[in-house]
């Protein structure tokens, strides 16, 4: 299976204005012309991270944003403005009550947080999807649940989720609960794809084709200097 690789660039002011020739005025986004941009280096973490999705969101019209894996809410903190509603799952219990402090009304008045696995939470957060008034049901998914180590070096005792149920990286059942959904063109964001094939992950080729599965349309975009996959269906 192809996938393109894509990166930010030299110019991250000029991104976004250049993000827009790829999506149709409908906000689907146009593969036809694809998008190649210059490697910048340095532009990862956080900061890389908002500025992709918010670029994306600005030219896709998506106002819905779910992502796995909340740690310490600060992709979630960057990127929630941009959203009319975001959902995050975490299952770790000490990151979750951190982030609810950090992310309560009145910081922020358009986030839900929820304690738990991921493959048994998307389901809950997609019923309340369709719940909203709103009849665009696409989301912008952000799929970062896995095990990582310690919360925090000062604290090495402190750990990150690691599942009794799902291993190291939920990603395939996290997957198999959006297929369900009758939305087949969210577009899905997976972080740390250098990590694919490694134990308890699943590999590149599988992630592709279990994504193939919810819909034969997608195709895949790789943005080399974030390490993170897109899945959208560009028509
Ligand atoms: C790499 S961190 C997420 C970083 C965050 N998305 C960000 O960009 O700021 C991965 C998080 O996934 C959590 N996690 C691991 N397995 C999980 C599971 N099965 N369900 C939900 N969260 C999980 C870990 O506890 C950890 O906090």
């Amino acid at each position: 299976m192809d996938i393109e690789f894509i990166t930010i660039g030299d110019e991250p002011e000029g991104f976004q204005e250049r993000m827009k020739h790829h999506f149709m005025e409908d906000g689907r986004l146009d593969t036809k012309k694809g998008f190649t941009f210059l490697a910048r280096r340095g532009l990862n973490s956080v900061y890389g991270k908002s500025f992709l999705i918010s670029g994306l969101v600005e030219v896709s019209k998506i106002k819905f944003f779910i992502e796995t894996g909340t740690f310490l809410a600060e992709t979630l903190m960057a990127v929630s403005p941009n959203f009319t509603y975001n959902w995050s799952v975490e299952a770790q219990e000490d990151c979750f009550k951190n982030c609810q402090v950090r992310t309560q009304n009145p910081i922020r008045k358009n986030i839900k947080l929820f304690l738990g696995e991921s493959p048994e939470t998307l389901p809950i957060i997609l019923s309340e999807l369709n719940e909203r008034p709103e009849a665009d049901k696409r989301c912008m998914f952000f799929l970062d649940a896995h095990f990582s180590g310690t919360v925090d070096a000062s604290a090495s005792d402190t750990k990150t989720h690691l599942s009794e149920q799902h291993g190291n990286c939920p990603l395939t059942q996290e997957i198999k609960e959006i297929g369900k959904h009758e939305e087949k063109n969210h577009l899905i964001l997976i972080d740390d794809v250098r990590m694919m094939g490694t134990e308890g992950w699943p590999t590149i080729e599988e992630t592709l084709e279990s994504i193939k599965d919810i819909n034969q349309d997608y195709s895949f975009k790789y943005c080399t200097d974030l390490d993170i996959l897109i899945a959208g269906v560009f028509k």
